[in-house]
C-alpha cells in the first residue's frame, strides 16, 4: 500500500529528525528508523523524545504510527526497503592512523556490511552521516563487490540542518544537496532521491552534483562558517584591549552585504558534533594529498577556538585576583548552543575542567543539558553540582559565567541574582547575552567577551 519503502540507520540527532519530515510530508511511503540502542528508539516511541529539538515532537507525532516506525530490527528494514539513508556516527579517530584528524568509519562500514548481507534486491544507499570525500567510493566497493548479483547505488545527501533549528531547516532548507555517479543507473538512482524533497522542496532548491562534489560541499560549508566564528573571536580579543565592542564592530561589517550579518557573533568558541570534526576531516584530506598549506590554513580555524576558550578562562582566573581556589563558580548553560541539550564539544566542558583544575567549586546549571554534563564531566577531580534552578545555582557563588545563549538567562532578576552571590559578584559574558550596562549599576564586575571590562575596582 505504500510507494516506496524507506529506511534510516541510525536515529540520532540527524536521522530522526530528517526522517520525521519525510515522513510527515509523504505519507504514500513508509519510513522505517532504526538503531542499534534500543533506550533511543524506545524513547522516540514516547512524548519524551531523545534529543530535544523544538517543534520536532509535533511533527514525529503527525507521522509515527501512520508511516513513521521506530524500530532495532536493523535487518528486517534493510530487505524490506528499496531506499536506505545511513545516519550512523562517524566521530574523528582517537586511534592509529589519522587518529585526532581522520573520521572513523567503523561503524559506517559494518552498516554497509550488513545491508550487503541482508539485501535481496537492488538498493540505492544514502550517505547522511558527514563523511570524508571518497567515502561513497569505498562503499560503493565494498557493497558492490558480492556475489549475489545485486547493484547497489551509493548516494551523497549531505544534511544541513542545524539543531536547535532542525524541523525548520528541514521544513524549508536554503538548499537540498544530492550528488551520484554519472552514469545511467547513479542518475536514475539521483533522481529517485530528488523525487523525495520534491513532495515539499521547491525544484529550484534541490541541487545536484556528482558525489564528490556533494561530499566535499558539507566539508567546505561548515568550515567556512567555522571559519567566521574564528575570524570574529580573534577580533574579540583585540577588542578588550582597545576601546571597540565587538558587538558594534560586528553589526558594522556584517551590514555589508558582500559579507552579511549571520555567524558574526562572537562567543566563548564554537561547539557542536559538525564544526571540529569536519575541518579535522578537511585537514586531514588536505595532508593526504600532499598540500601543507591548505591543511594549516584550515587548522588555525580550529588553533583560534581553542585559543578563545582559554583566553576565556585565563581571563577569569586574572580578573578574580588571580586565584579561584575554593572559590565558587556557576556556569550557565552547558549545551554547545541554545534550545538543544547536545553538549558534544560544547566549550563549557572545556571551561568547566580548567576552573576544577584551578580548584574552583562548579555549578552547572542549563534546562537541557544538565543530565549530558553530568557524562561529561563524570570522572572529574572536584566539587561539582548539578543544579536546575539558575537562581539556586548562583546563590553564594563568586561568579557567574555564561556558557550558552538560553533566552531564560536574559531575563532573569539579575538583582535577585546579584543578592544572593558572593561579594565582589563578577559575571563573565561568553555569550554577549546581557545588558552589561544594567548589571553593572547593580554592582556587578562584568566581562562581556570583545568589550573592555566594567569594574567597581
Ligand atoms: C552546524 C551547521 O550549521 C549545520 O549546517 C551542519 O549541518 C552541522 O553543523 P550545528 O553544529 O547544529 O550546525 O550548530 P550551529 O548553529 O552551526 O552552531 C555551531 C557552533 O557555533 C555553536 O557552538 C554556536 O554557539 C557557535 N556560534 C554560531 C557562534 O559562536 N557564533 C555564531 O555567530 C554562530
Ligand atoms: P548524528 O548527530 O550524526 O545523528 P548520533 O550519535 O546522534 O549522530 O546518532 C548516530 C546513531 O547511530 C546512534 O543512535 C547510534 O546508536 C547509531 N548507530 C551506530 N552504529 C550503528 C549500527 N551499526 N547500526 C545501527 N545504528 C547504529
Amino acid at each position: 500500500m505504500f510507494e516506496k519503502h524507506i529506511a534510516c540507520i541510525g536515529a540520532g540527532y540527524v536521522g530522526g529528525p530528517t526522517m520525521a519530515v519525510i515522513a510527515m510530508k509523504c505519507p504514500q511511503y513508509k519510513v522505517t528508523v532504526v538503531d542499534v540502542n534500543e533506550a533511543r528508539i524506545k524513547a522516540w516511541q514516547t512524548e519524551n523524545l531523545p534529543i530535544y529539538e523544538p517543534g520536532l515532537l509535533e511533527v514525529v507525532k503527525e507521522a509515527r504510527g501512520r508511516n513513521l516506525f521506530f524500530s532495532t530490527d536493523i535487518d528486517a528494514a534493510i530487505r524490506e526497503s528499496e531506499i536506505i539513508f545511513v545516519s550512523v556516527n562517524t566521530p574523528t579517530k582517537t586511534f592509529g592512523e589519522g587518529s585526532g584528524k581522520a573520521a572513523d568509519l567503523q561503524y559506517w562500514e559494518k552498516v554497509a556490511r550488513e545491508i550487503l548481507h541482508e539485501s535481496e534486491s537492488p538498493k540505492i544507499v544514502i550517505e547522511k552521516s558527514t563523511l570524508p570525500v571518497k567515502t561513497s567510493q569505498t562503499m560503493e566497493n565494498i557493497l558492490n563487490a558480492n556475489d549475489k548479483n545485486i547493484h547497489f547505488d551509493v548516494i551523497s545527501n549531505p544534511e544541513f540542518l542545524a539543531e536547535g533549528t532542525a524541523v525548520k531547516d528541514l521544513l524549508e532548507p536554503d538548499r537540498v544537496l544530492i550528488g551520484s555517479r554519472e552514469t545511467p543507473g547513479g542518475l536514475k538512482a539521483r533522481q529517485s532521491i530528488v523525487d523525495i524533497y520534491a513532495n515539499w522542496v521547491p525544484a529550484d532548491r534541490i541541487v545536484t552534483s556528482n558525489v564528490w562534489s556533494a561530499e566535499l560541499s558539507k566539508l567546505v560549508a561548515n568550515a567556512f562558517l567555522a571559519q567566521r566564528i574564528s575570524s570574529i573571536n580573534s577580533i574579540s580579543a583585540l577588542c578588550e584591549r582597545t576601546e571597540a565592542s565587538v558587538q558594534e564592530v560586528s553589526h558594522a561589517v556584517g551590514m555589508d552585504t558582500r559579507i552579511g550579518s549571520r555567524f558574526l557573533n562572537a562567543s566563548i568558541g564554537f561547539g557542536g558534533s559538525c564544526f571540529k570534526k569536519d575541518i579535522l576531516n578537511l585537514v586531514y584530506i588536505c595532508e593526504a594529498y600532499h598540500l601543507p598549506e591548505v591543511a594549516q590554513y584550515w587548522e588555525w580555524v580550529l588553533k583560534m577556538n581553542e585559543y578563545q576558550e582559554s583566553r576565556f578562562v585565563r581571563n577569569m582566573v586574572r580578573s578574580m585576583f588571580n586565584t579561584i581556589v575554593d572559590k565558587r563558580i556557576a556556569l550557565f548553560g552547558f549545551a554547545f548552543k541554545s534550545n538543544t541539550g547536545d553538549t558534544r564539544e560544547s566549550p563549557a566542558i572545556y571551561v568547566a575542567k580548567k576552573l576544577l583544575e584551578e580548584k574552583a567549586d562548579v555549578v552547572i546549571t542549563d534546562p537541557k543539558a544538565i543530565e549530558n554534563a553530568r557524562i561529561d564531566l563524570a570522572g572529574c577531580e572536584g566539587n561539582i553540582n548539578y543544579i536546575e534552578d539558575p537562581y539556586e545555582a548562583a546563590r553564594g557563588v563568586h561568579a557567574v559565567a555564561i556558557m550558552t545563549e538560553w533566552d531564560l538567562y536574559r531575563n532573569l532578576s539579575w538583582d535577585k541574582i546579584y543578592a544572593s552571590m558572593e561579594k565582589p559578584a563578577f559575571v563573565f559574558d561568553g555569550r554577549n547575552i546581557l545588558d552589561i550596562e544594567k548589571l553593572f549599576n547593580i554592582g556587578f564586575n562584568v566581562f562581556p567577551l570583545g568589550h573592555p571590562p566594567l569594574k567597581h575596582f
